[in-house]
C-alpha cells in the first residue's frame, strides 16, 4: 500500500492532486484522440465493421453509470444530429432489470471509463444472450466490458486516478463525436467533415479555461465555501452538463447539489431557493439562452446568489465565466471545464481529500 502511494505521488509530479492534473490534461487528450482516429490521409476513420453494424441498426442504446451516463446524454444528441439514428440513453442499473421493449435491430454502446462497472456488465451479459451487437467505449484496453462486447473504441486518455472523473468524460464525448461524424459521412448525411477542426478549436478553448484557474478559484471561494446546497441549471446540452457539474460538486465537496432543467425549476424545486443559495446557469445555446437567463432571474428574485457561465457571443456584461466559442454540438466539452475546477477548488478549500472522496470507489464491481 505504501509502495503504491509512493509511485502515485511520483506520477503526480508537481500537482497536489491527480484531479487537477487530469483536468489540465484535457486539451492534450483531445489532440491525441484526433490523431489516434485519423488515417494516413488525415481523415477520421473508425473500423468499418462498427460503422456498418451501426448503420444497419434501427435504434442505438447507450448504457452507462455515473459520469459516463452523463457523457452518454451528450452522445445521444451527437449521434442523432449526425447519424439520424434514434438513440436512447439509460442508467445501466435500471436497464438490465427493467428492459424496455426493444426494436428488431438495436445496437448497444456501453460507456465506461474503467470497463469494469458491474451494473453495466450485467446489461451486456443479457444483451449478448439475446444476440444484440455492442460497442464498448472505454479507457481500459482489455477490460471486462471491452472483452465481452463485439467492438471497442478506446479513449486513449491515460490512466484516470482521481475518483471524480474529468478527462474520461470529455474523451468519451469526443470519441462519440468522431464516431457520429464518421457514420454520418458514410450515410451521406454530412458533405464536409469538420470534426478534426472543431475538436482542435475545443482543445484550444479548454486550454484557455484551464489557464484561468485563479478566476475560478476565487469564484469557488465566493460562492461555494460555506453553502450547504447549490444548483446548476441549463437547457438542452447545458442541462446535460448541469447534471455532470452537480455530480462533480456532490462527489468531492459533499454539498447537496442539483443539476436541473432550467425551465422545470419553477414547477416545484424553486421552493428550495433561499437567500444566498448558489445557482449557476450554463448558457451556451442561442435558442434557449434568453429563457435560461429568465429562469436564473426568477431565482435571483428569491435571494439566490447567481453565477453565469456563458459562451462567447451569447455573453452579457456581468457574466462570471465566458467560454470561447466552439461548435455548439461540442459545447459540453468546454463548458464542463470551469465546473470541474469549481468543484476541485471547493473541495480543496473545505479540506477534503479531493482524489479519494468518502464513500466512493473509482470502479464499482458490485451491483
Ligand atoms: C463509479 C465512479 C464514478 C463513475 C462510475 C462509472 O461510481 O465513482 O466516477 O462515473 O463509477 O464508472 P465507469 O468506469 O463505468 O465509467
Amino acid at each position: 500500500y505504501i509502495a503504491e502511494l509512493d509511485s502515485n505521488d511520483l506520477e503526480k509530479g508537481t500537482y497536489p492532486y491527480y484531479m487537477l492534473k487530469e483536468i489540465d490534461e484535457q486539451p492534450a487528450v483531445m489532440r491525441k484522440l484526433v490523431l489516434k482516429y485519423q488515417d494516413e490521409e488525415g481523415k477520421l476513420s473508425i473500423d468499418p465493421e462498427i460503422v456498418n453494424t451501426m448503420m444497419d441498426s434501427d435504434r442505438i442504446y447507450i448504457i452507462a453509470a455515473g459520469t459516463s451516463y452523463h457523457a452518454g446524454l451528450v452522445g445521444k444528441k451527437l449521434l442523432e444530429e449526425m447519424t439520424n439514428i434514434p438513440t436512447e440513453v439509460h442508467v445501466s442499473s435500471e436497464f438490465g432489470y427493467h428492459t424496455p421493449l426493444l426494436p428488431e435491430k438495436p445496437f448497444f454502446i456501453f460507456i465506461s471509463q474503467s470497463g469494469e462497472t458491474a451494473d453495466s456488465r450485467q446489461v451486456l451479459v443479457k444483451m449478448n444472450e439475446l444476440g444484440h451487437p455492442s460497442l464498448t467505449v472505454t479507457n481500459v484496453a482489455g477490460s471486462t466490458l471491452s472483452r465481452e462486447s463485439n467492438f471497442t473504441l478506446l479513449l486513449n486518455a491515460g490512466p484516470e486516478i482521481a475518483v471524480a472523473s474529468t478527462k474520461a468524460y470529455t474523451a468519451q464525448i469526443a470519441v462519440l463525436a468522431i464516431l457520429s461524424e464518421v457514420v454520418g459521412m458514410e450515410k451521406g448525411l454530412i458533405d464536409e467533415p469538420t470534426m478534426i477542426h472543431d475538436l482542435g478549436i475545443v482543445a484550444n478553448a479548454m486550454q484557455t479555461l484551464v489557464d484561468e484557474k485563479d478566476v475560478i478559484e476565487e469564484l469557488a471561494s465566493e460562492y461555494l465555501s460555506i453553502t450547504r446546497n447549490a444548483f446548476y441549471i441549463g437547457r438542452g446540452m447545458d442541462y446535460h452538463v448541469a447534471l455532470e457539474a452537480a455530480l462533480k460538486l456532490k462527489e468531492i465537496s459533499y454539498i447537496q447539489t442539483e443539476g436541473f432543467a432550467a425551465g422545470e425549476l419553477k414547477h416545484g424545486t424553486i421552493a428550495l431557493i433561499e437567500k444566498g443559495t448558489p445557482v449557476i446557469a450554463l448558457v451556451t445555446e442561442q435558442a434557449v439562452a434568453g429563457h435560461t437567463r429568465g429562469n436564473l432571474q426568477e431565482t435571483r428574485a428569491r435571494g439566490a446568489h447567481t453565477m453565469v457561465i456563458s459562451m462567447d457571443g451569447l455573453d452579457r456584461p456581468g457574466d462570471h465565466i465566458v467560454i470561447p466559442k466552439v461548435n455548439p454540438l461540442l459545447s459540453a466539452l468546454v463548458s464542463v471545464i470551469p465546473t470541474q475546477l469549481l468543484s476541485y477548488y471547493c473541495s480543496l478549500h473545505r479540506g477534503n481529500d479531493v482524489d479519494k472522496p468518502r464513500n466512493l470507489a473509482k470502479s464499482v464491481t458490485v451491483e
